[in-house]
C-alpha cells in the first residue's frame, strides 16, 4: 500500500485557506487612519475614512490575482493614476471602483501615510 499524506485533505485545504487570508491580509498593506482621511478629504471634501478603507478593500480584491500588490508607499503619488488607469482592464475594475481605489493609493503613498497621531510640533 502506498503511504499517504498524514494529514487528511479536508484540514490540508483548511491550512491554505488560512495560508491565502494572512497573506492577504498582510498588515504591511496600511489602512487608512483618521489622520490619513483629514488629508484625503483637503484634496476630495466628500471623501470619508469608510471610502478609503472600500478603496483599499478593492484594491486587496481586484489587484492581488495576477501579482503581489504593490505597496502604495512604493511609487509616488502622481504615479498610481496612470497605474489604476493602465491595470484597469486587465482587473475588469467597473468605472464606480476607480475613484476609491485611486483615492486609497494617493492618499497612502504620500510622505507620512498611516500614521496614527499627528506628528509633535519641533521643539
Ligand atoms: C490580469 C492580471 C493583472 C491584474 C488583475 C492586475 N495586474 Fe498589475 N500587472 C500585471 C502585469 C503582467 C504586470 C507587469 C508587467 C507590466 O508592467 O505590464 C503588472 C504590473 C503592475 C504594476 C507595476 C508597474 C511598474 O511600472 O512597475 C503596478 C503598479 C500594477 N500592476 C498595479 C495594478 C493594480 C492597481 C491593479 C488593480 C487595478 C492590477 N495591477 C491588477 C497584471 C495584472
Amino acid at each position: 500500500m502506498r503511504p499517504t499524506s498524514p494529514i487528511p485533505t479536508s484540514v490540508r485545504w483548511a491550512l491554505a485557506a488560512v495560508a491565502t487570508v494572512v497573506v492577504v491580509g498582510c498588515a504591511s498593506l496600511a489602512q487608512p487612519t483618521a489622520i490619513d482621511a483629514a488629508w484625503a478629504a483637503e484634496q476630495w471634501p466628500e471623501v470619508t475614512q469608510a471610502e478609503l478603507q472600500r478603496g483599499r478593500a478593492l484594491y486587496v480584491k481586484r489587484c492581488a490575482g495576477c501579482h503581489a500588490l504593490r505597496l502604495p508607499e512604493r511609487f509616488p503619488t502622481s504615479a498610481w493614476q496612470q497605474h489604476v488607469d493602465e491595470m484597469a482592464k486587465r482587473a475588469h475594475l467597473l468605472p464606480a471602483e476607480r475613484e476609491p481605489m485611486l483615492r486609497y493609493l494617493v492618499t497612502m503613498s504620500r510622505p507620512g501615510a498611516g500614521a496614527k497621531e499627528a506628528p509633535s510640533p519641533p521643539g
